[in-house]
């Protein structure tokens, strides 16, 4: 299979580079700037893009490659802060511009016999960028001007080495899949050879090798990323994976039971299951900070994962689900964007634990892994079910988590999601759950006066959980969820609907 590595220099767009290769048929890794020479040869990728980044070429520190690289043979795109360090290293040279230039440029095509093959005389592109290339290179000639950059596209045909001032990754270039297809495809002449199915051949293949007579364990989260990852890894070795299911007693009503049937029989995993709902519930007592429960929750689980870990003796492996926005949203991992944010997740183990990891999934995006769980037969219901927080229900009981408020809890989201699912509006929904808060209300019911929990409802859409929109159910839906709940909860006397928007509030209530 081909593949081209994407060199990070830290551009919010690295990620968006790889995707956009991959979606032209071609598999695409990321790795940081400084990876070795001797590793790029080893593993002998068919192209190298070098990604934007925030620095100047020219500063004391900034990210660089060995010049080495270019004499690799290797065909080369340069994109922004890529372009810049290239003409850096090549020869030419980079110098601050007269004004930043950010925003829509149109590209005016000098040359459409290479990268530009194609694309209109005229053609907006998305600048984002303070330098300039002043003078090109020894051997290169500009192809693309606009009306601020004369150096917007260069290119060196016979050492293939090609270079965009412009984010050719971004919609916003509306031809940049052109440029990138005509990279790709016209001048590095690779084929498009990447599919789920052929990703999924190759992993096994790798897991395979990697594994040896090995034995692998795995945990299961009863989310999606955990159980694809399990199933790669199932299909390479077989019953030489052990998963390990912890009932955390924080799942929604029968999730746990229905989730371990499924892994089993439906799937096939060899699951050890370990029901622990009373060792959290009990860390959990008199706990209120939403931080502490979370912090309580994730050691528990991970001790767990180690006492279970270390009845098994000949297991030198740990299969992990960890996905492309895990890796940049937690410690700095890959390039120099790994280190934008810092992220809770409780789905990931400590390092430390005394195995090696495999990790088949951490250069894809969410829908990316859907799709792999599709070609490996992983039914569409589990496949587009909405996030469930690691934490669970612990995060969505305000306050004190005891068994009753769960009790509660439970039996009021059931309801929801039924109505949810009756009302087709499931698959329309991020998310919809309830919450319970730690306050009472009056109320009455029947001649009798009642002072009760309050649930609220949260349903709402969003693109990837950022940001999001209270969902404007309708008035005959909520009447409904709210007088089953208050009929049929114990407990319960009042229903709220919430509808804030996320910013300011957030998805989860804590
Ligand atoms: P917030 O509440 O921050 O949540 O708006 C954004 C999205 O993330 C989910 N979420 C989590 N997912 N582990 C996860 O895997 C967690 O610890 C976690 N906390 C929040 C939340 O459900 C929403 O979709």
């Amino acid at each position: 299979m081909n593949k081209v590595f994407v060199l990070d220099f830290g551009s919010q767009y690295t990620q968006l580079i790889a995707r956009r290769v991959r979606e032209l048929g071609v598999y695409a890794e990321i790795h940081p700037y400084n990876v070795s020479l001797s590793f790029l040869k080893k593993e002998s990728p068919q192209a190298l893009v070098l990604s934007g980044g925030p620095q100047s070429v020219y500063e004391k520190g900034a990210p660089s490659v060995s010049p080495e690289i270019f004499n690799l043979g290797f065909p080369v795109l340069g994109i922004c802060y890529g372009l810049q360090l290239l003409a850096h290293l090549l020869g030419g040279e980079v110098v601050p511009g007269k004004k930043r230039e950010y925003g829509l440029a149109e590209l005016k095509v000098i040359d459409q016999s290479g990268l530009l093959h194609d694309l209109n005389k005229i053609s907006p592109v998305w600048m984002s960028h303070g330098d300039q290339v002043k003078k090109v290179p020894p051997g290169f000639a500009i192809s693309g001007v606009t009306v601020n950059t004369k150096a917007a596209v260069i290119e060196n045909k016979n050492r293939k080495i090609f270079g965009v001032q412009f984010h050719p990754e971004v919609a916003h270039t509306a031809e940049g899949k052109k440029i990138l297809r005509n990279f790709l495809f016209r001048l590095a002449k690779l084929k498009p050879d990447w599919s789920m199915g052929n990703f999924v051949e190759t992993k096994v293949k790798e897991i395979k090798e990697k594994v040896g007579q090995a034995k692998v364990i795995a945990g299961l989260s009863g989310g999606v990323d955990s159980l694809v990852a399990s199933l790669l890894v199932h299909r390479a070795i077989g019953q030489r994976l052990l998963c390990v299911f912890v009932d955390n007693g924080l799942l929604r009503k029968g999730q746990y039971e229905a989730d371990l049937e499924t892994f089993r029989k439906r799937y096939g995993l060899k699951v050890i299951a370990v029901k622990a709902a009373d060792r959290f519930i009990n860390k959990l007592k008199g706990v209120i900070s939403p931080e502490r429960k979370r912090k309580i929750i994730g050691r528990t689980f991970i001790e767990i994962f180690e006492e279970q870990a270390k009845k098994f003796q000949d297991v030198q492996f740990l299969a992990q689900g960890t996905i492309y926005p895990d890796v940049i949203e937690s410690a700095p991992v890959k390039g120099p964007s790994a280190t934008i944010k810092s992220h809770h997740n409780v789905g990931g183990l400590p390092a430390r634990l005394p195995f090696k990891l495999i990790e088949p999934l951490r250069e894809l995006f969410k829908d990316e892994v859907r799709q792999v769980g599709f070609e490996l037969g992983v039914d569409r219901e589990f496949l587009e079910q909405h996030p469930f927080p690691g934490p669970g229900l612990a995060v969505r009981i305000v306050g004190e988590v005891t068994p009753e408020r769960l009790a509660i809890l439970r039996e009021a989201d059931e309801i929801l999601l039924q109505e949810v699912k009756k009302a087709a509006l499931y698959d329309k929904l991020w998310q919809a759950f309830a919450v319970l808060l730690p306050v009472r209300s009056v109320g009455v019911m029947g001649d009798q006066r009642t002072y009760q929990q309050v649930v609220v409802l949260r349903l709402v859409q969003s693109l990837d959980g950022m940001t999001a929109n209270w969902y404007p159910a309708s008035a005959e839906f909520l009447s409904k969820v709210a007088s089953r709940i208050v009929n049929e909860v114990a407990g319960v006397n009042r229903v709220v609907y919430d509808i804030t928007t996320k910013p300011p509030a957030t998805i989860e209530w804590e």
